[in-house]
Formats: C-alpha cells, sequence, structure tokens
C-alpha cells in the first residue's frame, strides 16, 4: 500500500526547518509506503521494563523515588480499552502510590507519555503483540533453537542457551566498581541476585512484572 504526503518541512522530532537538500523535501512530494512508518526499526515498540529503563536512565524519572520502576510498570500494564481511559487510570494508581502531588505529578506526566508512544489499546496492540525474537530474555528468541535440546538435521548442535560465551562476551557486569573490573576473557554471568544457574529467561521476565 502506497500513500503520497503534503512535503513536510519541519523535523518532527525538533520542529527546526530542515535544510533544502534533506531527502524529505527534495522534490514536491515524498512516496512513502506504510512500511516506512509502521516497522520495526522506525518504530520501536519497548517493553515497559525497557520504557521505564530508558526513563530511569535518561533522568526523566528518578532513580531515588522508592518503588517508582515497579510502581510505574504496574501501572502501564493494567487493562485499559482507550487511550483516554488509560491517562485516567495511569494518574489514580500513581496518584495512589505516591499521595504527595509535588511527587506524584512528574512521574504521572513521564508514565502517560511512555503509554501514548508504546501502547495502543483501541488497536490491541502494545508489546506483546509482535514478539521480539532479537535475543531470548522477554521471549525465547535465539533459545527457541538454540536451547540444548534442538539439533540441525546433520545432528550438530554447536551452541546450547547455556553457553552464554559462545554469543557473550561479559567483560564487566554490575555497577559502580564493579564495572572498571574488565576481564578480557569474560566473566562468568551473575543474575542480579544470584550466580547464573541453567534457566530459561522467559521462565520469569515477560517485558512486564516478572512471572
Ligand atoms: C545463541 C546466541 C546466544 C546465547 C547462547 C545467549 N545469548 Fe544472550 N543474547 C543474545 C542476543 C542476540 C541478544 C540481544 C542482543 C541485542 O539486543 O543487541 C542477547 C541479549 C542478552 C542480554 C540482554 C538482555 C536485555 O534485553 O537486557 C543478556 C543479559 C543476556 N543475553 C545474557 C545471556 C546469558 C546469561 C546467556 C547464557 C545463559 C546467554 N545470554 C546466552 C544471544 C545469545
Ligand atoms: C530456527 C532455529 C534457530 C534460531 C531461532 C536461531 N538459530 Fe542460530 N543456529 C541454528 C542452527 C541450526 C545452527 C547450526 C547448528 C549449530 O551450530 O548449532 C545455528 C548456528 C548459530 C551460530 C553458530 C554459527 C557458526 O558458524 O558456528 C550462531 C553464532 C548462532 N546460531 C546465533 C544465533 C542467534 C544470536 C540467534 C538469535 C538471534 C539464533 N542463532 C537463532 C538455528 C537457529
Ligand atoms: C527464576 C526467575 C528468573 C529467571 C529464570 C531469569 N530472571 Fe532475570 N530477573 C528476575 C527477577 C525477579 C529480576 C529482578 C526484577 C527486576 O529488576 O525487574 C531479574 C532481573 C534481571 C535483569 C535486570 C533487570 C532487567 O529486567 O533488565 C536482567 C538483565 C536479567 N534479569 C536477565 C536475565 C536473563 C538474561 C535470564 C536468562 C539467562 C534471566 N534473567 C533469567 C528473575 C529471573
Amino acid at each position: 500500500m502506497c500513500a503520497v504526503f503534503r512535503v513536510i518541512r519541519r523535523c518532527s522530532q525538533c520542529d527546526g526547518e530542515l535544510p533544502p537538500n534533506h531527502p524529505v523535501i527534495r522534490g514536491s512530494a515524498v512516496i512513502v509506503s506504510t512500511l516506512d512508518c509502521h516497522s520495526r526499526p522506525a518504530h520501536k515498540l519497548h517493553t515497559p521494563n525497557e520504557a521505564v529503563d530508558l526513563a530511569l536512565l535518561t533522568g526523566r524519572l528518578d532513580p531515588k523515588t522508592p518503588w517508582v520502576k515497579s510502581k510505574v510498570v504496574a501501572a502501564l500494564v493494567k487493562p485499559y480499552a482507550t487511550k483516554a481511559e488509560a491517562e485516567k487510570g495511569i494518574a489514580n494508581s500513581l496518584r495512589e502510590a505516591y499521595p504527595d502531588p509535588a511527587q506524584a505529578n512528574p512521574i504521572i506526566k513521564e508514565a502517560q507519555a511512555i503509554y501514548r508512544e508504546h501502547f495502543f489499546p483501541e488497536v490491541k496492540v502494545d508489546w506483546r503483540t509482535y514478539p521480539d525474537f532479537v535475543g531470548h530474555k522477554n521471549w525465547n528468541g535465539c533459545f527457541r533453537c538454540h536451547d540444548g535440546k534442538h539439533v540441525a538435521a546433520d545432528g550438530k548442535m554447536s551452541i546450547k542457551a547455556s553457553d552464554c560465551r559462545s554469543c557473550h562476551l561479559i567483560l564487566a557486569q554490575g555497577s559502580g566498581e564493579a564495572l572498571e573490573q574488565i576481564n578480557a576473557k569474560g566473566h562468568d554471568f551473575i543474575h542480579i541476585d544470584a550466580p547464573y544457574a541453567e534457566f530459561s529467561c522467559v521462565d520469569c521476565h515477560t517485558g512486564g512484572p516478572q512471572k
């Protein structure tokens, strides 16, 4: 499906004027297909965990606020039928969690912004709709085959899920000083609370609250 769009002269991100040789405004009209915008590279639907982590990392949410990640994720993943309903529901949940409006208001604003960007209740689309098989944390992805149970037609099975080092070299992990302990041969993976034991990430990780 194709559509001819009116020439856009301002950048949708910064609202600045685009230079005359910018590909978007060269010529008199731009022909784009549905997939120019509605594609994974163009429109990455973050999981609620990723979206909240990004907000914490960039200072849009304050990591010092007690329980902020779990409260915001919990407010985002409640079932809502429309965006308007979601905006109200998110505000109510977070006001209950943080009774002081001075504390609650910026958190509500950011949670609603995350919702607007990554949830589309009217068309029933969010991170759960289209599994992302790059990786293996929130969906089994690579572990659909590299799980230690499947073999190739010639009987080969060179990589098992538990062979983290076949695909990763963990140079450092943790936070603060731990991140300075760089090991060129690679560290063993340490899960947040325990050394790695053979497990499938999707037994617990969903992209939203852990199972
Ligand atoms: C078959 C190759 C493969 C194996 C085996 C593998 N991984 Fe991964 N892993 C990936 C890929 C690909 C990604 C996604 C990288 C990206 O998104 O850029 C990933 C992502 C990750 C992430 C980041 C997840 C996130 O989204 O925050 C972690 C942590 C991780 N792997 C740990 C492990 C551990 C621990 C093991 C061993 C138990 C392991 N991996 C085994 C390929 C593998
Ligand atoms: C549909 C099954 C399937 C999926 C899904 C899959 N692989 Fe594989 N992969 C294979 C097979 C089959 C082989 C060849 C046999 C082997 O080496 O285990 C292979 C081999 C590999 C190899 C070794 C290549 C070599 O030359 O030795 C790497 C690295 C690898 N896969 C990474 C990944 C990563 C990363 C993902 C996830 C993004 C992934 N695979 C997902 C089936 C799969
Ligand atoms: C037995 C349940 C369980 C399994 C299995 C599990 N995790 Fe976790 N993981 C958790 C819990 C609980 C947390 C802490 C909650 C949080 O911080 O969101 C966590 C936190 C994490 C985090 C830091 C927070 C985040 O969500 O980014 C990473 C990275 C992670 N796990 C990666 C993995 C990978 C990779 C695997 C598979 C190799 C895995 N986990 C398997 C339960 C599990």
